[in-house]
């Protein structure tokens, strides 16, 4: 009994170890495929969105819900690439697209094979889910696109003026943003006016999906801003920071340097003395 137990371990081992690498490789390619999806997905709404919808119907566009089933994929590939020439080259799926979309001409498409590669793992991953199942998120869109009421919406929602659908507090309490009325905002954050011209679309968009730190954190865990909410903000921060006097030099910065400096110090602090005190009682 001792002896088959003692050598049942060791060969367990041994045909585990090539497993892991191995299950590893399997897994890879599907978490690929989800990532050039939602690749597609922020393609799909900046570069095709205007024109199309994915399962809300035809738009300046047809609807291109479905498209790669109905369509042979090269064909789309070929009209993607160039409309005006399939048209012009008298294809006759094409031309009959051109006169039920009044003659309006999509342009030319100029996207790398990984960017339509990208954007086909959208459109299947959206089929596959069936109509609806893939509306475009609007924190996807570019706080530069936005429109003036979007704006609008924004600056309402930072300043209390419109309730924050799930009940969190308006971001005036703490933070000031230029032009915002004689009183201003709170000055317990930083001030926000050149926030997105600091921390870009690609700072700002998961800093908004997710309010953290010390004093946001614990505020916003169980009230986040919903996805339109987080796209109206990030708007009205996108256009404050554009219009106006050149960042650097600014005020703004120093004084974000030294509340920012005073934060990151408080937290250390805090994470560095709690062990320590934990360890010598
Ligand atoms: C300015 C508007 C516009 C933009 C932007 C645009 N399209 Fe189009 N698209 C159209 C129109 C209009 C048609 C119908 C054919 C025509 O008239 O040229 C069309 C047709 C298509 C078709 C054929 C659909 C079918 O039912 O066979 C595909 C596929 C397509 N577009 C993909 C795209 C993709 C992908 C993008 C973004 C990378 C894009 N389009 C951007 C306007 C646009
Ligand atoms: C209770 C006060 C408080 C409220 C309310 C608050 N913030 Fe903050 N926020 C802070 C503080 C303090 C910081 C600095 C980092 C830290 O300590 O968390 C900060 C940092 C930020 C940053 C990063 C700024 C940078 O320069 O790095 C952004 C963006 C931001 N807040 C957006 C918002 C938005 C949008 C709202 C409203 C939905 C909001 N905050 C509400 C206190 C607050």
């Amino acid at each position: 009994m001792r002896t088959r137990e003692l050598g049942g371990r060791p060969r367990q081992e041994r045909t585990l170890v090539p497993i892991i690498p191995l299950l590893a490789l399997l897994a890879a390619p599907a978490a690929l495929a989800q990532g050039t999806a939602r690749q597609g997905a922020q393609l799909f709404t900046q570069r095709c969105a205007t024109c199309h919808s994915m399962g809300e119907g035809d738009r300046i566009g047809p609807d291109l819900h479905g498209v790669l089933e109905r369509r042979d994929e090269a064909w789309v590939t070929r009209f993607i690439k160039s409309p005006g020439a399939l048209i012009d080259s008298g294809d006759p799926v094409a031309t009959e697209l051109l006169a039920k979309f009044n003659g309006v001409r999509m342009p030319d498409q100029a996207l790398s094979d990984a960017e339509r590669d990208s954007l086909y793992a959208f459109i299947r991953d959206c089929t596959q889910k069936g109509k609806g199942g893939c509306k475009p998120s609007p924190a996807e869109k570019m706080g530069t696109d936005a429109t003036p009421e979007e704006v609008a919406r924004g600056r309402r929602l930072f300043e209390g003026a419109e309730s924050l659908k799930n009940g969190g507090a308006a971001c005036i309490g703490c933070h000031d943003v230029r032009g915002l009325g004689v009183a201003g905002g709170g000055t317990l954050g930083p001030n926000l006016t050149f926030a997105f011209a600091r921390m870009g679309e690609k700072g700002m968009r998961p800093a908004l999906a997710k309010l953290e730190g010390p004093m946001m954190g614990p505020l916003y865990a169980k009230a986040p801003l919903d996805e339109e909410e987080q796209y109206a903000i990030k708007a009205y921060l996108a256009d404050v920071s554009r219009d106006g006097s050149r960042p650097r030099g600014d005020r703004d910065f120093f004084y974000l340097g030294v509340v920012g400096m005073a934060a990151v110090l408080g937290f250390i602090g805090v994470m560095f003395s709690a062990p320590s005190t934990r360890g010598l009682s």
